[in-house]
């Protein structure tokens, strides 16, 4: 990967470009301009752009990875000024890949690796982007039909008031993996701490049809 064309042109896009000392979903558009600009792969729709609260994706038409970019921090509404990121789970507290990488890694000494995406730094550029990697998934609205037995399951379970924020793709993990294995899965992410956030869009698909968390960072500021 690492001597693919495209991620050597995006390392000498990104290196290309000044971010100033805040990079975070308030200004991150001027970069995706920047981006598209520059790019004639961006212009001919064979990259494109994701972000949310505290990550830049940027997902290749030839690439079964995606790259993903922390944002370092945020806007804060009462001081009128943006903050750094303080409460990543995480050494780094701004970064929340370095927080999936961790976690993925304890995932794995649980055994729970098949259940979230790989992401891990393969490069940080001379001006100081980190930039990871997360096998490419698909969305979670191409789910097909869930099954009336997955739905009686998550119909008990949600007399128990999951903590979960959006769960209604339990439902997919249920079908996929059984209720036996997802709620052994299910117990640690709420042991561990990582249940707040999950919510469809933070859910894909594998290239081979596994369901899969993609983001699981949490949020904290
Ligand atoms: N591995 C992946 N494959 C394909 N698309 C992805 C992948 N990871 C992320 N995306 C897309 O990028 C979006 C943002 O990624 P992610 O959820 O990791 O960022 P975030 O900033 O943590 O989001 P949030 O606002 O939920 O905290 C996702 O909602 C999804 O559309
Ligand atoms: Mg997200």
């Amino acid at each position: 990967m690492k001597n693919s064309l495209s991620f050597v042109k995006l390392v000498k896009y990104i290196e290309g470009y000044s971010f100033g000392e805040f990079f975070n979903d308030d200004n991150v558009d001027i970069f995706i301009d920047y981006l598209y600009e520059v790019s004639e792969e961006y212009q001919n729709n064979k990259w494109r752009c994701e972000y949310g609260a505290t990550k830049l994706v940027i997902i290749m038409d030839d690439e079964d990875i995606v790259f993903k970019i922390p944002f370092n921090s945020t806007w804060d509404y009462d001081g009128h000024e943006y903050v750094f990121f303080y409460g990543a789970p995480a050494i780094s507290t701004w970064d929340y890949c370095e927080a999936e990488e961790e976690r993925y890694n304890i995932a794995k000494e649980n055994g729970f690796a098949n259940y979230v995406a790989k992401t891990n730094m393969v490069y940080s550029t001379k001006n100081g982007v980190r930039i990871y990697t997360q096998p490419k998934c698909y969305g979670y609205s191409r789910e097909k039909r869930t099954s009336r037995k997955s739905l009686e399951v998550f119909g008990k379970w949600a007399k128990f008031n999951l903590p979960i924020r959006e769960p209604s793709w339990l439902n997919a993990f249920i079908d996929h993996y059984g209720a036996y294995k997802l709620k052994k899965f299910l117990k640690f992410l709420i042991d561990e701490d990582w249940n707040d956030d999950l919510s469809g869009p933070n859910i894909g698909y594998t290239a081979t049809g596994e369901p899969i968390l993609i983001d699981y960072s949490s949020y904290m500021e």
